[in-house]
């Protein structure tokens, strides 16, 4: 019951369970949880029974879920429905795991999860409770070892060796940067101003990304564990979980938790009979993508414009109110406990030199299973797409891949082996980002895209920088002008320089790497910038200025699927006799197109 399961109607499934389940008299316990991930899945409901697997149910709506907790009592589990089952669930803070019944082969036709690519190839560490535990009650995060990492870091290490776990570990920064987590608390421990202040930048303003949202939502403790721990090591009194405002349900879940971990004596004086004191408030950011950059995001919480500012200082010298100031992502965050309760060295065995650890995408788009996965740095895009993402759609090819968020760039399928790490992507014209992992095939028109993320990013530079206000205007004219017919083939160099001029001189972040989706898409797919500019033509038959709809006489058989589709009128044709496109009318929309079974519609 995240917010993408609740856009699905999880919240009508959970109602009609308890109704029925109430009905009936059983004396089943009926629970949400958030999010596992399997977004194309949603809704998900899941049955556990004594000597069962966790069997789970896909796309349930009310009316199955009835029926379904109807046939239990009578030991009808509606095998034909479910989509996976559940054996176990590792837990990686403790080294065990929740062990439902063994099932030594397939039950009708129904694979385990560990079967299924989706969940086989995953290493879910910093996911590790999310769909798993009920995100509103605290008992549950305890009985899967939270909050041992604290009481391990309060009684049992001092600040130092905190620190020192957390360098071995070799954590980077999971909102984008990659800094490497233990040098930066080094550097704010030796601040010898106070107060100090811990940040969880929880901003997440690409579009197609929600990571943090569903770490917020579906384990919440997982994040103020993680800040408690930092908090002792660096020296910190006073947290803020800086909540964009559209994630209201995060905000409700954090809300909840920091009101248990009060009450419990979690959060605030001598917490674990300690003498150590630490409190955690939520701020709500207004959702300006440039927010998330963490001189804006002190702005922000300072009431101020949330406009980036020159480092250094940077905010561990210098934050919020002046005090210094540690910034971290959610993912950041909710990977402390585990370094704590593992150690960094057991932390670091996983990934590359460089890059160690778990990272979680958002993998969406063009692939068959679009998920929140997470998996071991060092994996391959084609690894993640394919075994993962369960590949192409039908009948489609793999074209691209972008990372990195609006201002991360296209990979081509041609380098699809690639090792997912900091520095491979972003040798690669790409970045790791914050983790969006964007899926493209060849429906997708590169220019368009390129435009799409310019037109995000120029509609979000907070026009501090006149190099990035006025450069990312006319990059986004010119990729209008390109995908509507009107480009030349000399403003792909005008492209590159604006590119390159915006990078150079741009004072933060955001400006830095917006011209990324550009630049990437003229180092990889110059060929179809040149077939706009040079054929007016679109390859992928997308850029609607360069494409027409029309009915393939030989093929059309007169359905008249296609007129009731249009809005606007521009297809005709009586029953039974073929149907033509207006195309004066033609608002190229596409919807004729999907839904035409002989295939009659063609695009040129
Ligand atoms: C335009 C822009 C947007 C950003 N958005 C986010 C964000 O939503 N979440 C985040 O954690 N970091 C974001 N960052 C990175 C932060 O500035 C900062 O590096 C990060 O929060 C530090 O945490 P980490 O070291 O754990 O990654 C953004 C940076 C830029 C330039």
């Amino acid at each position: 019951m995240g917010s993408c399961g609740l856009a699905t109607g999880a919240d009508e499934v959970y109602e009609s369970v308890r109704e029925e389940v109430e009905r009936l008299g059983l004396p089943y316990r009926v629970a949400a949880t958030g999010c596992i991930g399997w977004c194309c899945q949603e809704p998900l409901v899941d049955v556990c029974l004594p000597r069962k697997p966790r069997i789970t149910y896909g796309h349930m709506d009310a009316h199955k879920a009835r029926e379904l907790v109807r046939g239990i009592p009578k030991g009808d589990l509606k095998l034909d429905w479910s989509i996976g089952m559940l054996t176990g669930w590792d837990n990686p803070l403790t080294g065990t795991g929740t062990r439902y019944a063994k099932v030594a082969a397939r039950v009708d036709g129904v694979p385990r999860y560990d079967e299924l690519g989706l969940f086989r190839n995953q290493a879910r560490w910093a996911t590790r409770n999310c769909g798993v535990i009920d995100p509103a009650s605290l008992e549950e995060y305890i009985a899967r070892g939270g909050y041992m990492a604290l009481y391990r870091a309060l009684h049992a290490m001092p600040p130092e060796k905190i620190l020192a776990e957390v360098s071995r570990s070799g954590l980077r920064g999971r909102g984008g940067a990659g800094f490497p987590t233990g040098k930066k608390w080094e550097l704010m421990r030796r601040q010898a101003a106070t107060p100090k202040y811990l940040i969880c930048n929880g901003d997440e303003g690409d579009p197609g990304a929600y990571m943090d949202r569903a770490v917020l939502e579906g384990d919440p403790h997982s994040v103020l564990e993680g800040m408690l721990i930092g908090a002792r090591g660096m020296g910190a009194s006073e947290g803020i979980i800086y909540v964009r405002e559209e994630y209201p349900l995060a905000v409700r879940r954090m809300q909840e938790a920091i009101a248990q971990a009060e009450s419990a004596g979690l959060l605030g004086e001598n917490i674990f009979h300690s003498d150590f004191d630490f409190r955690v408030r939520i701020v709500k950011g207004a959702g300006a993508f440039v927010c998330g950059e963490e001189t804006a995001l002190i702005a922000s919480v300072e009431g101020r414009v949330g406009e980036p500012r020159q480092r250094p200082p940077f905010p561990v010298e210098r934050g919020l109110w002046g005090k210094p100031t540690c910034i971290n992502n959610v993912e950041t965050w909710a990977n402390i406990p585990l370094i704590v309760m593992r150690g960094g060295e057991w932390f670091s065995r996983l990934g590359t030199t460089k890059s160690k650890g778990t990272k979680v995408f958002c993998l969406v788009g063009a692939v068959k299973n679009t998920a929140l996965v997470e998996v071991p740095m060092g994996m391959t895009i084609r690894q993640i797409v394919n075994n993962i993402g369960g590949g192409p759609l039908e009948g489609r090819r793999l074209k691209a891949v972008q990372t990195g968020g609006p201002s991360g760039g296209c990979i081509p399928e041609s380098l699809f082996d690639l090792k997912v790490d900091y520095e491979s992507l972003t040798g690669a014209g790409a970045i790791m980002g914050s983790g969006g992992m964007i899926v493209m095939d060849d429906s997708t028109c590169m220019v368009d895209i390129a435009k799409y993320f310019l037109t995000f990013l120029a509609e979000e530079s907070c026009g501090k920088c006149f190099s990035c206000r006025k450069g990312l205007q006319r990059m986004r004219d010119l990729l209008t002008d390109i995908s509507q017919g009107r480009g030349r083939e000399s403003d792909l160099q005008l492209l590159e320089d604006l590119a390159w001029m915006i990078r150079e001189t741009s004072l933060c972040g955001l400006g830095q790497t917006a011209p990324n989706p550009v630049l990437s898409t003229l180092r990889y797919f110059r060929d179809e910038y040149l077939a706009h500019v040079r054929e007016r033509r679109c390859p992928a038959k997308v850029c609607r200025e360069l494409i027409i709809y029309h009915i393939d006489p030989t093929l059309c058989d007169g359905c008249g699927a296609c007129v009731r589709v249009c809005t606007s009128e521009a297809v005709f044709g009586e029953k039974k006799k073929v149907h033509v496109i207006d195309n004066a009318r033609c608002i190229k929309c596409g919807a004729c197109l999907e839904v035409c079974q002989p295939k009659a519609v063609v695009v040129t």
